[in-house]
């Protein structure tokens, strides 16, 4: 097992991960999932943690649609209708919709409970889990509503992957492309030499992590270097947005991918290194259709991180560099 410290509470990854934690403290114990981690991941959890067997379980419905206000009512009235104080813990099992979601709850109940994160999708432990944003979805802007908050701690399982749909661990893999090209251009070398059907799980979320962790405990509250994480995300929003609208949503990572070879094209790197990061993508990861500018356009103009009237990227000025900052308008792109 590995744990890396983060500012307040500790990431451990690997085998011990799931004992590494003191639940006796908590006066109540409940353990948030949705129906998929339900069945596949909280029979693996409660092995490993028999003590837990007793722990309320709040089971919502999967997916983003259900990260919302509504679902957040809910979560709290369970917590209420079964007398849960102030020193009990929220145990959010599941990806990051689980996990931006309960933690949200937790943060909120009774002026704030204690949780803890146990990712179970690759997005989840190699990115979502760790950095403390946590939100919901409101008025059909993603993410409107939430705080930064950290968990008591982070147990990141790589087992539980053995469940997840290939679809949902190639999305994933996107977030770990991106901290890779934006800050260890030694793991961006061995990712593209190493075969994707041959990966060391525990190894590579452990160096993901790390590289994120070390942005966010620069820079929290995203005011400068954390803004380099925004890599392939504002192209990628923009795809993401328009998808949701024409409601034939795509994952998150299917739109990072593709925001990443777009915004290639604005980045200061050889056009060696611009081949080479697309071929890796194009050739490992089946992608939707990109939609032409003119169809992303209005999503741009509205990103909001946007200045002046610009649009605002953090590109890459070398493979394991990024500067961020970069204003473009509409009509350069
Ligand atoms: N807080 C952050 O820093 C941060 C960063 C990136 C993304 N996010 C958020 O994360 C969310 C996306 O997270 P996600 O991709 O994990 O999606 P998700 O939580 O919706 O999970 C994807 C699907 O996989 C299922 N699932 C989860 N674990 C499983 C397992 N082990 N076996 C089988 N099925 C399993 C879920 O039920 C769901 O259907 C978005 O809401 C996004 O905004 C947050």
């Amino acid at each position: 097992m590995k744990i890396i410290p983060s500012e307040n509470y500790d990431i451990c990854i690997g085998g011990g991960s799931l004992v590494h934690f003191d639940f006796s403290d908590y006066s109540n114990l409940a353990i948030l999932v949705d129906g998929n981690t339900k069945e596949h991941c909280l029979p693996l959890l409660l092995v490993q943690l028999p003590s837990l067997s007793n722990s309320l379980i709040i089971e919502i419905e999967s997916g983003e649609e259900n990260k919302n206000i509504s679902t957040c009512s809910w979560i709290w009235e369970e917590l209420s209708k079964h007398n849960f104080d102030r020193d009990s813990l929220l145990i959010n099992l599941g990806g990051g919709v689980i996990g931006d979601m309960g933690g949200f709850a937790a943060s909120t109940y009774k002026r704030g409970i204690d949780f803890i994160q146990i990712p179970t999708t690759l997005l989840s432990m190699a990115d979502a889990s760790v950095g403390g944003k946590l939100g919901v979805n409101f008025s059909g802007l993603k993410n409107q509503v939430g705080l930064f908050k950290n968990p008591k701690s982070a147990l990141i399982y790589p087992k539980f992957l053995e469940t997840l749909e290939k679809n949902q661990l190639n999305s994933g893999f996107a977030e770990i492309v991106k901290h890779a090209l934006i800050a260890d251009a030694n793991l961006w070398n061995q990712l593209n030499t190493t075969s994707f059907s041959n990966v060391d799980w525990e190894d590579i979320i452990a160096r993901s992590i790390q590289l994120k962790n070390k942005i966010i405990s620069d820079d929290p509250f995203e005011e400068n270097k954390r803004k380099q994480l925004n890599f392939g995300h504002t192209f990628g929003h923009a795809i993401e947005s328009y998808y949701l609208e024409k409601e034939t949503p795509i994952l998150h990572g299917e739109a990072v991918f593709l925001g990443i070879i777009l915004e290639l094209e604005l980045s200061n790197i050889t056009r060696q290194e611009k081949s080479e990061i697309k071929n890796f993508i194009l050739s490992n990861f089946a992608l939707p259709h990109c939609p032409p500018k003119s169809e992303i356009a209005k999503y741009l103009t509205n990103d909001k991180k946007n200045q002046s009237g610009k649009i605002n990227f953090s590109l890459l000025s070398k493979i394991g560099n990024c500067s961020v900052d970069n204003l473009f308008s509409i009509d350069e792109l």
